[in-house]
């Protein structure tokens, strides 16, 4: 039995409730708090995220008596505990004893006081310092009957620009490539003379006057996100030498570029997501959707955690909208959908002061006697019907590509046709027409294997390494479709252009050379017609495209490109690639991608639903669990069903075609056939 399955049991499924901070209250508050919990159906609760002020108020004077006090209430009430080291949020007394910690950041100024996250992750006083208060907490509350999990520090972020990232920068420049010349030579020192002969001369890039040297600035990306896992690692390995069987994560974040969380999922017994979706944005329900598959796909398809979302308004924008009725509970119900095995919310009760006491809570200033603790108390007896799903997951056909280094290479080293790509709105735009049309996807990182797939989807890969060009090279070769988008394999992990013409990486796999990038000036439109006389246009970008053993699916129709081709399709080994060289308009570039999914065999999970209903599958050996979601508040749906089963959410059987009203859903649990 896994840690996290040893957990599942414990909370009798899901995980429901949220961060609570009892240290921002009167003790006569906690009682009142664990009554309502017990009403609300909550099981879990993260405590201390930011307690460190409240449990080491002086250095080395250590006040547990309160947290003794609100673990023992949590208990006796049956309430699990993921007991936060409270490691984001120095006290201010350690910063005025080494005012070291603090951050420095790209500009030169420190970052100071008053927000969070406010540590150099090299800094080894400010690991000393976690280090004893996550080393108390574990002497203290291991073996408490409340923990169920450690939730290390909070969302892992901080870049720094001091003077020990620059020494941590330089030990992890070392072990990457043993001596100068060869990181001399990974980062094209030569140009604009950068030759270095020392490895002191070497610091963590600042603001410089013009443009960094992208290998180096790419180098320190990779170096940040490791800086940072190493501080988490410190942490989880404290507590695991007091006891070994507790699941042990951090919380990440949607579409977060700090931390390349493929390598840190390893390191954790579940992935843990906090997210929140504008209910200001139509559609963030498609890109929540699709930070659900990546979190699914993290750990290689296990069930991973929701850890906070907001029960109603955020209050970090300019314009903090509500959640309308309904909508909390179908944001949940998706996550779930997508293999969430909790419902978390930050934070149980609204603060009465602090940045964040207009962000919503379970428990909000208008107390229970409120909508929102009201739907509070509904979904919590939701999550109790809805415990057979805890522990499974999904498997799909289809995997898109999204890769931390790519996305840095992009996005962060300048210097390229253009500057304005936006990788994630590049991966959403390949997977919106697929969650559109009720496609599974997995999310898979450049080098994995890509065994079971049929399809690949690879957007914008502008930086692979050798290895992950060489996956996706087999996978066609060996019958599987790649659906590619332009400025794909143009430089080798260490951000050179790779030779022999673009894109070099994928030249023969495309089966076309690339003369020159055109990127598009603003307004610019072409005009393409596909082989079977369609015609559309598209912008932004075009690849002078010459083919060798691929043919047009699409070409120019006017321009100094008329006739080249603009969609190429390219048979390679048993597979078949289908390269797009520009930036077609939506409907088009939908077409391209769900024409090539349907030749690769894949088939939708549902057919003939509208888009505004959300299909998502999740089962094991035994059950499979079918989730239909209406995302639309006005207009009702009716789903067609293949097969009957049972109706989690009314325990009622169903068959033929479900009924969903506006913002309505149903979990339907099947028999595997
Ligand atoms: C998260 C954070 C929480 C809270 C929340 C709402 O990023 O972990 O502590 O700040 O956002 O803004």
């Amino acid at each position: 039995m896994t840690r996290m399955d040893a957990f599942r049991n414990r909370v009798g499924g899901l995980a429901y409730g949220g961060d609570y901070n009892p240290e921002q209250w009167d003790p006569s508050v906690w009682r009142e708090d664990v009554r309502l919990m017990r009403e609300a159906g909550v099981n879990t609760v993260s405590l201390g995220v930011f307690a460190w002020a409240s449990l080491e108020p002086e250095p080395g004077k250590f006040e547990f008596g309160w947290l003794d006090e609100v673990m023992d209430l949590l208990h006796d009430n049956g309430i699990h505990v993921n007991l936060a080291t409270p490691t984001a949020a120095p006290p201010v007394w350690l910063t005025h004893l080494h005012p070291e910690v603090f951050p420095i950041m790209a500009d030169g100024q420190p970052f100071g006081f008053g927000n969070r996250l406010h540590y150099d992750p090299s800094s080894p006083i400010y690991r000393d310092y976690a280090a004893k208060i996550t080393t108390k907490l574990a002497e203290r509350y291991s073996f408490h009957p409340a923990l169920a999990m450690w939730h290390i520090s909070n969302e892992y972020g901080p870049t720094a620009h001091n003077e020990a990232s620059s020494v941590n920068f330089r030990r992890w420049l070392r072990r990457k490539y043993g001596d100068l010349d060869t990181l001399n030579e990974a980062w094209t020192t030569r140009f604009w003379g950068q030759i270095y002969t020392d490895w002191d001369q070497i610091e963590v890039p600042n603001i410089p006057r013009t443009w960094m040297n992208p290998s180096r600035r790419l180098d320190f990306k990779r170096f940040t996100s490791d800086a940072l896992l190493e501080c988490y690692i410190a942490e989880r390995d404290i507590v695991r030498s007091f006891r070994d069987d507790i699941p042990v994560m951090t919380n990440f974040m949607r579409f977060y570029r700090n931390a390349d969380y493929w390598k840190w999922a390893p390191e954790e017994d579940a992935v843990a997501l906090d997210i929140y979706p504008n209910p200001a944005d139509a559609d963030s329900h498609v890109s929540a959707a699709f930070n659900y598959d990546l979190f699914r796909s993290l750990k290689g398809g296990r069930p991973w955690m929701l850890m906070e979302q907001a029960a109603s308004a955020v209050s970090q924008w300019k314009l903090n909208i509500v959640k309308e009725p309904g909508r909390m509970r179908l944001g949940s119900l998706q996550a779930l959908s997508r293999a969430a095995d909790s419902v978390m919310f930050f934070q149980w009760r609204a603060s009465r002061g602090g940045q964040e006491r207009f962000h919503s809570a379970m428990l909000p200033h208008s107390g229970p006697d409120s909508r929102t603790f009201r739907e509070i108390i509904d979904l919590g007896r939701e999550m109790k019907l809805l415990a057979p799903v805890a522990g499974t997951t999904s498997r799909s056909e289809i995997a898109v590509l999204f890769d931390w280094d790519g996305w840095w290479g992009l996005e962060e080293t300048f210097g390229i046709p253009r500057s304005d790509f936006s990788y994630t709105d590049t991966v959403m735009r390949h997977y919106t027409p697929l969650w559109e049309r009720h496609y599974p996807v997995d999310v898979v990182p450049a080098g994995s294997s890509l065994d079971g797939y049929k399809v690949l989807v690879v957007p914008n890969a502008y930086l692979i390494d050798d290895a992950g060009a060489e996956r996706i090279i087999e996978f066609a070769r060996d019958g599987g479709t790649v659906i590619m988008s332009f400025f794909s394999g143009v430089v080798d992990d260490r951000n050179r252009v790779r030779p022999d013409g673009y894109p070099g990486a994928f030249r023969r796999l495309i089966g076309a050379k690339i003369d020159e990038y055109w990127p598009a000036r603003p307004h610019e439109v072409f005009a393409v017609e596909f082989a079977d006389g369609r015609r559309a246009t598209s912008t932004w970008w075009r690849d002078d495209l010459h083919l060798e053993t691929g043919t047009a699916l699409a070409t120019y129709a006017d321009g100094l490109l008329e006739g080249r081709a603009a969609v190429v399709e390219n048979r390679f080994g048993a597979g078949r690639v289908v390269y797009l060289a520009t930036l077609l308009e939506q409907s088009a570039f939908d077409s391209v991608v769900l024409d090539a999914v349907a030749a690769a065999g894949v088939r939708p999970l549902l057919q003939d639903v509208p888009s505004h209903v959300e299909c998502s599958v999740r089962g094991d050996a035994a059950h499979e669990y079918l989730f239909l979601l209406n995302h639309s508040g006005e207009l009702n749906a009716s789903v067609p069903l293949e097969a009957e089963g049972t109706d989690l959410l009314t325990g009622t059987t169903v068959s033929g075609t479900v009924e969903l009203a506006p913002l309505g859903a149903a979990v339907i649990q099947r028999p595997r056939a």
